[in-house]
């Protein structure tokens, strides 16, 4: 057993040797009706999923692969906002277990030493006013080593057992995960966005930093001066404009 804190997070968990994604168990749950708070956790996922049609690569035994699932009573522009809270949620888990301080790359990859250590993915189910569903896959990489990276991905991705130099349990990461999410949650439903915009804020590593933003449409360069209350990104290119950007890959300037 995993021994949550929470209230209602993993009360309901479908725990999975291995599977396609943790994404696909979830849609179908969410489809059967699971409530709100319901985990889906695998050992190991076949084809596990990234952000724009990428691949997660996620091994045995060495990571977190998880999706939870959730029923806000909100409009689904609020969406984006639920994936910067999850974000500040895994950086907490990690502070907590380990001594590393990792930074959030908007929108929500977390970073160790400018290498890859999370990636968050966030599917809605929505009508036109109202939210029916969401599910947020969480991929942290853990207990793995350089060498278990496939060659292509040892320069970009890194495990908090590469940063710390230590292997860790991955239950008691999974269930400080689950109690901090909780928490973050519960006020952002009552408070609304703005106290876990200034937390998510102070973890970011872009803001105030040049970046170049690749979008589907091009790429545009500039100083990240935020995130809106919409989770959406603000540049100021050189000519002092603001441009906000809904959806994109960040690279950082050195
Ligand atoms: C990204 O950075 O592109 C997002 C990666 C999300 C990976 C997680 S692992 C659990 C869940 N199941 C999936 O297939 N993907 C997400």
């Amino acid at each position: 057993s995993l021994g949550l804190m929470t209230e209602f997070m993993g009360r309901h968990i479908h725990y999975e040797e291995s599977v396609e994604s943790t994404q696909k168990i979830a849609q179908r749950l969410v489809y059967e009706e699971a409530p709100e708070g319901t985990i889906i956790i695998a050992e190991e996922q076949l084809s596990g999923r990234g952000r724009m049609d990428r691949k997660w690569y996620s091994p045995k035994y060495t990571g977190i692969w998880l999706s939870m699932i959730l029923r806000p009573n909100l409009p689904p522009p609020k969406a984006p906002q639920l994936t910067l809270i999850t974000a500040v949620a895994v950086v907490q888990a990690i502070e907590e277990m380990t001594n590393l301080t990792p930074q959030i790359k908007w929108p929500n990859d977390i970073l160790l030493n400018g290498k890859k250590v999370t990636g968050i993915l966030t599917e809605l189910q929505a009508d036109a006013d109202r939210i029916k569903s969401i599910i947020i896959g969480i991929g942290i990489n853990v207990n793995q080593q350089v060498e278990d990276y496939p060659e292509e991905l040892q320069p970009i991705a890194t495990s908090l057992s590469i940063e710390c130099n230590q292997q860790l349990k991955r239950a008691e990461l999974v269930q400080i995960l689950l109690l901090k999410f909780e928490k973050l949650y519960t006020l952002y439903l009552e408070k609304g966005f703005y106290p876990l915009k200034l937390l998510w804020e102070s973890y970011a590593i872009s803001i105030g930093r040049n970046i170049t933003a690749r979008t589907v449409t091009g790429s545009l360069y500039g100083k990240a001066m935020g995130i809106t209350d919409d989770g959406v990104l603000l540049i100021e290119d050189s000519a002092g404009k603001v441009h906000q950007v809904y959806s994109a890959d960040i690279e950082l300037e050195n």
